[in-house]
Parts: C-alpha cells; structure tokens; sequence
C-alpha cells in the first residue's frame, strides 16, 4: 500500500519524433518498441505506478494516441486513471507541460520522460521519499557522457549550487535525469521562463526558479541504481539486455504493471487472472499466472 502522498498524479511525455532512432520510429512510436519483453512505455509508467501515483496523463502525438487509447483504455484494468493529450508540435517539456494545465489544475505532479528507464534498489524508498515530499525534487545519476544532459553541480554540503543544460564543458558527471516532482507553483513557473539561446524552453529554466526560491530536493540514484535516456539505439540495447539478464537470472519481472499494482493493493488476484487469460501462451501470460499462485 501506499499511502499519505503528496503527489497523486503524474504524466508520461511519449511524444516527440524519436528520431535519434530513426528508421524504426517512422514506423512505430519509440514509445512502444520494446525494451526487451515490453513496450517501452512500461517502464516510466511502472516508475510513477512505484511511487504511488494513480492518475495518469499519457502526452503523444496526434497520429499515435488511438494505440496508446486501445491498449491502456481509462487505466482500469491497472487500477489506474489514464487520461490523454495530443502534443501538436514535439517541441519540448515545457510544452508538454502547458498543455497538461488543465490535468494538472493546480495540483502537485510528477512528470516522466516516456524513455526514461530505472531500477535499482535504492529506488522506490527514493521515489516515496519525492511523493511525501511537499517540495519539488529532482532525481540525479552520475554518468560517463554528462554534456548530453541537464546536469546538477553539489557543493561539499551535499546542496545543488549549479544547474546547467547540454553544457559543453560540465562542472559535474551528475545528470538530471527525465523525472521530476513539481510541487504546485509549476504552471505559473512554466509561464514565467523565456526561450534559450536555442530558441527553445528549458526545463532547466524552471527548476532554476525552484532553486532561487529554495523549494528544490534532489535525491542521488548511485551506486547500484541505474537511469538511460533509451532514446538512442545503444541505449535501448544496454536497457533491454540489462532486462533480459536480471529476469533470467531471478525471474522477477522489471516493468510488469499488473504485479505492481497487485504489491500496491490497487488491483486483486481475480482481476490479474482475467489479464493472465488474455495473454495466455506469452512468457508475459505465465508471469501473471504465476503471481496469483504465489503467497509473497
Ligand atoms: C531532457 C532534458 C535534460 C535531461 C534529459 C534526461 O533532454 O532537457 O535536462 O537531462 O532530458 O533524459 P532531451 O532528452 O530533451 O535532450
């Protein structure tokens, strides 16, 4: 169970072209390409399903909501409240945070890039720790490429003192990763900010105003938790083998929705068994059977 939150709902942003990964999302969404055994999608929802959150807006384009539509549906079967909204131009986060004005409505909210995978033990007391919270925080992660990301530089008192987007020359190797708890000024922080020097608006811009104002937590995903942006073809490979290998070794699922929200008491053993039925002959079928003969 999950309980006493402070934040209730959250949104995926799977827009965009996805063009690093280009010929496959002229095709398909990136959003829906696997990673492994599951769609991509899986992933971020199951972050926001982990940190307790239920009501759900999924952003995408025009042409791919009716997939997303079909299989989602309003989120019951999951025990979730799914709502949609098409992003016209792929123009960004802070677009996609506009047009969720009205699902926001004021309202703390949790917002994940559609790509943006995690696991880790360290996790889900990280991610309850941010839905508790009544400030914003954001979710950093050392890595080896930091100019490809917004990145957080920390003085010695453990307290962020630069954030930077795509530098060229990064203070630090701690990147801020696409997931961000916004307490409820967000909407009128997105208003206030202006284009870059790229003519774009930066998410950056916003949590700078959450800095000045002190009203930004961070919380550190090290050692023994791992975060890729699968937008790219090597990073979708590293996340899906980093699947495969985890699975196979301890047959615990990574991203299997219907078991988390089993864990959370949002769905129960019957309403599992009618999903199991319709993915019968699928390892993914198996799974869920499973889940309803086991006691822990
Ligand atoms: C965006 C953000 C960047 C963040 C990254 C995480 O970059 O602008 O700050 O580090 O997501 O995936 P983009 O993916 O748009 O290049």
């Amino acid at each position: 169970m999950v309980d006493n939150i402070n934040y209730k709902k959250g949104i995926i942003l799977a827009g965009g072209k996805g063009s690093r990964l280009w010929p496959i999302t002229k095709i398909i969404n990136k959003h829906l390409i696997p990673i492994y055994n599951k769609p991509m999608i899986f992933y971020p929802l199951a972050t926001l399903m982990l940190a307790g959150i239920r009501e759900i807006l999924i952003i995408t384009t025009k042409n791919d909501q009716l997939i997303f539509k079909e299989f989602f549906g309003n989120g019951e079967k999951l025990g979730l409240k799914i709502k949609y909204k098409m992003q016209i131009n792929p123009i960004g986060i802070v677009d996609g945070i506009r047009i969720s004005e009205n699902f926001i409505n004021n309202e703390n909210i949790a917002l994940i890039l559609g790509d943006n995978f995690f696991h880790g033990s360290e996790l889900i007391p990280k991610l309850k720790n941010a839905s508790k919270s009544k400030l914003s925080t954001i979710f950093i992660h050392p890595v080896n490429d930091p100019s490809r990301y917004g990145i957080a530089t920390l003085d010695d008192k453990n307290k962020i003192i630069n954030l930077e987007e795509k530098p060229q020359k990064p203070e630090s190797n701690l990147a801020i990763t696409g997931l961000y708890f916004f307490d409820n000024s967000l909407i009128s922080k997105s208003k206030d900010i202006f284009p870059s020097q790229r003519g774009e608006y930066e998410i950056v811009d916003i949590l700078k105003s959450y800095l000045s104002s002190d009203k930004l937590n961070h919380q550190l995903l090290g050692r023994g938790t791992i975060w890729l942006d699968t937008g790219t073809n090597h990073s979708l490979n590293l996340a899906s083998n980093y699947v495969k290998t985890l699975e196979d070794r301890n047959g615990l699922y990574i991203g299997c929705l219907e078991e988390i929200s089993l864990l959370n008491g949002w769905i129960n053993k019957n309403e599992i068994k009618k999903i199991a039925l319709e993915y019968e002959g699928s390892e993914y079928g198996n799974y869920l059977e499973n889940l309803i003969i086991k006691t822990i």
